[in-house]
C-alpha cells in the first residue's frame, strides 16, 4: 500500500495483468505481427493535428494496448490531467499549479489560480512582448547610443535557455536573418566571450532571462555583461535600459539587478522553468521570428492541449506515446530512449527534451513520500538522424540493449533552399524511412546466406531487427508544427508521471550540486577549508590549486 492509501504500481492487477502479458508475448517477432496482421501498417496509426503518428512497429497488439490504457485507468491519469488543467495544485512539493497550458489558452479562456482568472494576464503579457519585439525589429527601439538593435543575446540557463536556444534554430527559417541571436547560458566565461566578442555593444540587447533572478550562472553572467557593455559603451549605469531586459516571476531581485522594472516581462510560479519558453522566456525567439509566428506556435501548442484533454483513450496520442514508453521502461526494462530527428532544425530539439523529461520524471521518490520500487524516467538521447547513423546507430541495430526511438521527419524541405538542395530530401528521407525498417525487420540469416555471404560472417551481418519505433510524420516543419511536438512531449512525460505516482513538477535533484558548489569555491580561490569536504574532492581542489599555480 502507498503512503497515500493506493495500492502500489507494481501490486495493481492491472500491472501483473502487463506482466503476464509480457511473457506470453516474449518470442513474437514484429515480422510475426506485421504477417498477422496485413492492416497493421496503416492501422495502427493516429493523427493529431498536422502530425501522423505511426506506431506499428511496436512489440505490441491489441491487447498489449488495452491492458496498457488499463493501467492508466486504474492510475487515474485522466483524472491528473483534468485537475492540471483545472489549475489545481497538482506540484505538491512545491504546492504550486500546472499551468503551462495557460500560456496558450485562447484569450476567453478561464483558468482560475487561487480564484483568480490568469488568461488576461497571459495575454496582457503577451502583447506587451509583441510590442516590444515589434520595436526592436523595426528599429523603432535605439541602444543607448541611439543605434537601432542588430543583435539579441539571451541569457539564462536549463528552461531559460534550452526552449528558446531549441526553438529559434528549428525556426530558423522563419527568423529575420539581418538579426544575430545568440543564447548564452554556461557559466564557463568562454560562453559569453565568443557570444559577444564580435558584436558591437551599442546594437546589442541583451536578455537575461530567469524565472527566478537567483541563479547563480545567469546572474553571474549576466553580471559579466552589463560589464562588458558599460566597458565597450564607456557609459554609465544608465545604458542599461536601453541594452537589458529581464524574463522573470521576481521583480524585487530584477531591481536589484539593476533593470528597470517597466523593461520586465513577467511569468508565474505555476509555470515550470522547462515548461516555460512559450511564456515570456520566449521573448528572444519572439523578436526572432516576429509575434505572428509565435502565436502561430502557440495556436499549435494548444491544438495538441485540447486533444490530450478531450480525445478519448484510444485515439490519445500523448496518453498512447507515455504508454509505450511504460511498457519498455517497466516490462522490457529499458533504461533509455531516443529521439532522432531527420530534419537538421531539429538539432538542439533532444537536447531540449533531456530537461524536459529527465528533469520532470528522474525521480525515486513517490508523491506520497515513499521510495518507488519501479524503474521512472528514461535516459533521453539523440541528435539529427542521419549523423547517428554514422555514429551510434551500430549499437540500436546490433548492440545487446533495447532502445525504444522516435523517428521525427517532414515530407517538405524548408522553402528557402535551393532547389539543388531541396532535391536533397527525398535522399534524407529514404534513410529515415530506411532506418525504422531495418530497425524492425532486420535481416534472417537465410537472407544474408542467400547474398552468397561466407558462412563465417552470416552471424555478423545478421540483423535481429524488433527493434521499436514511432513514426511522426508532418508535411512541413511550421511553427504550429513546432508547437505541437513539444505540447505532445510535455503530455507524454505528464502520463509517465501519472502512472509512476510521481511529481513530475518539482527538481529537489538538482539542489545538492547548487549548494556545494557554493561551499567549495572559496577552497579554490583562497584556499579556504571546507569543512565536510570528502577526501577524494579535498585531494582534487589541491591539484586544481597547484595546477592554476596558487
Ligand atoms: O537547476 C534547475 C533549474 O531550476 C531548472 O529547473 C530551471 O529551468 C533552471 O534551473 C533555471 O532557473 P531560472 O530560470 O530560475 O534561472
Amino acid at each position: 500500500m502507498n503512503a497515500d492509501g493506493r495500492t502500489r504500481l507494481n501490486q495493481m492487477p492491472e500491472w501483473t495483468a502487463l506482466a503476464k502479458h509480457r511473457e506470453e508475448l516474449s518470442g513474437t517477432h514484429l515480422r510475426e505481427l506485421f504477417a498477422a496482421d496485413p492492416g497493421r501498417g496503416s492501422g495502427y496509426t493516429l493523427q493529431v493535428g498536422d502530425l501522423y503518428v505511426d506506431y506499428s512497429k511496436h512489440l505490441v497488439t491489441d491487447e498489449t494496448l488495452r491492458l496498457l490504457r488499463e493501467l492508466a485507468a486504474a492510475t487515474d491519469v485522466f483524472g491528473l490531467r483534468d485537475a492540471m488543467f483545472r489549475g489545481e495544485k497538482i506540484n505538491t512539493t512545491e504546492d504550486r499549479a500546472v499551468l503551462h497550458t495557460a500560456l496558450r489558452a485562447a484569450p476567453d479562456a478561464v483558468i482560475e489560480v487561487d480564484g483568480e482568472n490568469v488568461v488576461p494576464r497571459v495575454h496582457a503579457v503577451l502583447d506587451k512582448m509583441a510590442g516590444f519585439a515589434d520595436r526592436v525589429r523595426s528599429g523603432a527601439w535605439t541602444g543607448h547610443t541611439g543605434k537601432r538593435i542588430r543583435n539579441v543575446v539571451n541569457v539564462g540557463i536549463g528552461g531559460s535557455d534550452l526552449g528558446p536556444a531549441m526553438a529559434y534554430e528549428v525556426l530558423r527559417a522563419y527568423t529575420d536573418r539581418d538579426l544575430t541571436v545568440r543564447f548564452v547560458s554556461n557559466v564557463d566565461g568562454a560562453d559569453l566571450h565568443e557570444a559577444t566578442r564580435d558584436l558591437d555593444a551599442a546594437e546589442t540587447l541583451f536578455v537575461i532571462a530567469s524565472k527566478t533572478f537567483t541563479t547563480i550562472e545567469t546572474i553571474t553572467n549576466a553580471t559579466s555583461a552589463r560589464e562588458w557593455l558599460l566597458g565597450e559603451l564607456k557609459a554609465g549605469q544608465e545604458a542599461v535600459a536601453k541594452h537589458f531586459v529581464a524574463l522573470s516571476t521576481n521583480a524585487e531581485k530584477v531591481a536589484d539587478f539593476g533593470i528597470d522594472t517597466a523593461n520586465m516581462f513577467e511569468f508565474w510560479d505555476w509555470v515550470g522553468g522547462r515548461y516555460s519558453y512559450d511564456s515570456a522566456i520566449g521573448l528572444s525567439l519572439m523578436i526572432a521570428v516576429g509575434p505572428d509566428r509565435f502565436r502561430e506556435m502557440l495556436d499549435g501548442f494548444r491544438l495538441v492541449d485540447e486533444h490530450f484533454r478531450t480525445a478519448p483513450a484510444e485515439s490519445n496520442v500523448p496518453l498512447l506515446l507515455g504508454l509505450l514508453g511504460i511498457w519498455y521502461g517497466n516490462f522490457h526494462d529499458a533504461q533509455s530512449h531516443a529521439v532522432l530527428p531527420y530534419s537538421h532544425y531539429l538539432s538542439k530539439f533532444t537536447a531540449y527534451l533531456q530537461q524536459l523529461d529527465m528533469e520532470s520524471n528522474g525521480k525515486y521518490v513517490g508523491r506520497d513520500g515513499q521510495e518507488v520500487d519501479w524503474q521512472t524516467g528514461p535516459v533521453v538521447w539523440g541528435t539529427p538522424g542521419t549523423n547517428g547513423q554514422h555514429a551510434y546507430y551500430q549499437l540500436i541495430h546490433q548492440g545487446t540493449k533495447l532502445i525504444p526511438a522516435d523517428f521525427i521527419g517532414f515530407a517538405e524541405p524548408v522553402a528557402e533552399l535551393s532547389d539543388g538542395l531541396k532535391a536533397q530530401h527525398d535522399l534524407l528521407m529514404a534513410n529515415f524511412f530506411a532506418q525504422t525498417q531495418a530497425l524492425a525487420f532486420g535481416k534472417t540469416p537465410d537472407e544474408v546466406r542467400a547474398e552468397g555471404v561466407p558462412e563465417e560472417l552470416v552471424a555478423h551481418k545478421t540483423f535481429k531487427g524488433d527493434h521499436p519505433t514511432t513514426t511522426i510524420l508532418a508535411r512541413e516543419l511550421t511553427p504550429s508544427v513546432l508547437g505541437q511536438l513539444i505540447a505532445l512531449y510535455e503530455h507524454k512525460v505528464f502520463v509517465q508521471g501519472a502512472v509512476w505516482n510521481i511529481d513530475s513538477f518539482d527538481q529537489w535533484g538538482v539542489e545538492l550540486g547548487k549548494v556545494l558548489a557554493k561551499r567549495v569555491e572559496p577552497a579554490l580561490t583562497e584556499g579556504a577549508d571546507v569543512p565536510g569536504l570528502d577526501a577524494s574532492s579535498k585531494a582534487l581542489v589541491a591539484k586544481y590549486r597547484e595546477l592554476r599555480g596558487r
